[in-house]
């Protein structure tokens, strides 16, 4: 025998070896997350409870962004706490958000999932609340709602322009696409907060269709990168173009326009549906600015009670950030009804399921801003969490207000609104890229506009 036959043979040997390893540790894995961890008791499916696979197949591997409404179903068949991968349970029930989600919570973000971002390090997807905490108090003061309520004169040109390309598609007799005038205004606004100059979306002739669709495309590449961490590696060897698509990270904060886009969508698709619904808000934002040329303002519109029900069922129906929000178990654990989650578990919840318990909110799919003015509304608030809640909870929410209610009072104090050419269907998030888009077929949200005559 040669030097060379011994070299192969030991070759073969240690491929077979390594093989036979990797085996035996894929069984003691699947038997030990099965049978050993201390989630086994908690009900599910055993694929999920074996890989993470299961989930990546929703998600990416063979559907696109779906493991949030498959998860839903999962709580159909087990109940409001499954266990949604090796070291995850998602739970489904109103009443348990404020014990994760709260101010001075334990509970930090799970790397495992915010990674899929590309910014470890940002204050979005920091794992350390102390870490997140100092970061943010540098944002906080320009985020306030006194810091807001002073540039809300940006807000209010940037409105105006969205106005001027609706008055432009009514001289023309044409349908407007108010989906991407919606997106926008958004990114209008927070580049002209942000740097310098503003993206002035609302200038190029498609209202900024071709950048939204691009930035579509980024977001639903977190879920690639989170299943598949070395693509983290491999992006920086990437041609320039590739990376574009591929690279979800750098432009989250841009990105987040989908998240008042679909709120907006939301709303005043929700009261286009239902006339009545339109008339009563034209009629009370006409009783507060009688003169159909006087400038809105956002503090006199917060007082409009019809409105400020509409906008919080348009939040309610399809809150924009639909995505599960994974946290770690803090040192203790937690327990959710006979099950003690240990430290260092992901658990997750989502303003999706929150929002559609039909407990809390009856007829859940209905749009219906009745349910924000009865009797019972106050204590309905609680379960509204399209912001999320406590310490992590949106930076953004005050400017989100302000550009809700300076959009919907500005629209219907001035237009006769119908709707054109679009279902429920097209404006139904069905993808879960953190923010929720509807099927990829959708036809857009486009409306015909008429001035009122008063
Ligand atoms: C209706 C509109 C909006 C909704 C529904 C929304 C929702 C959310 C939610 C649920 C989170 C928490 C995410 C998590 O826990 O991982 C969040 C975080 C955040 N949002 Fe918003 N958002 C909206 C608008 C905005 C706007 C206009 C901005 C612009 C400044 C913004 C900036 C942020 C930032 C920077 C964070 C991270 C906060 C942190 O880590 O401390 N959001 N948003």
């Amino acid at each position: 025998m040669g030097l060379q036959d011994i070299s192969c043979d030991f070759l073969i040997r240690t491929v077979w070896s390594g093989l036979v390893g990797c085996a035996l540790y894929t069984v003691y894995l699947c038997i030990y997350r099965l049978y050993f961890h201390p989630l086994s008791s908690v009900p599910g499916p055993k694929l999920a409870a074996v890989t993470r696979f299961y989930e990546a197949y929703y998600n990416v591997l063979w559907h696109d962004g779906q493991y949030l409404f498959k998860t839903e179903r999962l709580h159909a068949i087990y109940g409001p706490i499954v266990r949604i991968s090796p070291n995850e349970v998602s739970i489904k029930d109103p009443h348990f958000y404020d014990k994760i989600y709260y101010i001075g919570s334990g509970f930090e973000k799970d790397p495992a999932f915010y990674s899929g971002f590309g910014v470890n390090h940002s204050m979005f997807a920091t794992r350390s609340n102390a870490q997140h905490s100092a970061m943010r108090a540098s944002f906080n003061p320009f985020f306030s709602r006194r810091n807001i309520l002073s540039l809300e004169y940006a807000v209010k040109e940037t409105v105006g322009k969205l106005c001027g390309r609706i008055d432009k598609a009514v001289q023309d007799k044409n349908p407007f696409d108010i989906l991407h005038g919606f997106k926008a205004v958004s990114i209008d606004v927070i580049t002209g907060f942000a740097f310098d100059f503003s993206f002035n979306l609302l200038d190029r002739e498609d209202v900024g269709k071709s950048f939204c669709e691009e930035t579509e495309a980024r977001l639903g590449s977190h879920w690639i990168a989170m299943y598949f961490p070395v693509i983290h590696i491999i992006l920086p060897r990437l041609p320039l173009g590739l990376v574009k698509v591929l690279q979800p990270g750098i432009q989250a904060l841009i990105d987040l326009k989908g998240t008042v886009g679909g709120a907006l969508t939301s709303t005043v698709f929700g009261i286009l549906s239902n006339p009545a619904i339109g008339e009563r808000l034209h009629k009370e934002l006409k009783e507060a600015f009688p003169d159909p040329n006087e400038e809105l303002s956002f503090l006199k519109l917060e007082t409009i009670p019809y409105l400020s029900a509409v906008i919080k069922e348009g939040t309610r129906k399809y809150p924009g950030l639909i995505a599960r929000l994974p946290r770690l178990t803090p040192p203790g654990g937690i327990s959710y009804g006979q099950y003690y989650i240990p430290e260092g578990v992901s658990i997750s919840m989502s303003a999706y399921y929150m929002h559609k318990d039909e407990v809390v909110f009856p007829e859940p799919a209905k749009f219906n801003p009745e349910r924000w003015i009865g009797p019972d509304a106050r204590s309905l608030e609680k379960f509204l969490v399209p912001f999320s809640k406590g310490s992590r909870a949106c930076l953004g929410i005050n400017l989100a207000y302000c550009e809700l209610f300076l959009i919907v009072g500005s629209i219907f104090r001035k237009y006769d609104l119908e709707i054109y050419d679009t279902s429920e269907a097209d404006i139904t998030p069905v993808r879960d890229y953190m923010i929720g888009y509807p099927m990829k077929e959708s036809k857009g949200f486009r409306v015909l506009a008429r001035d009122r005559a008063h």
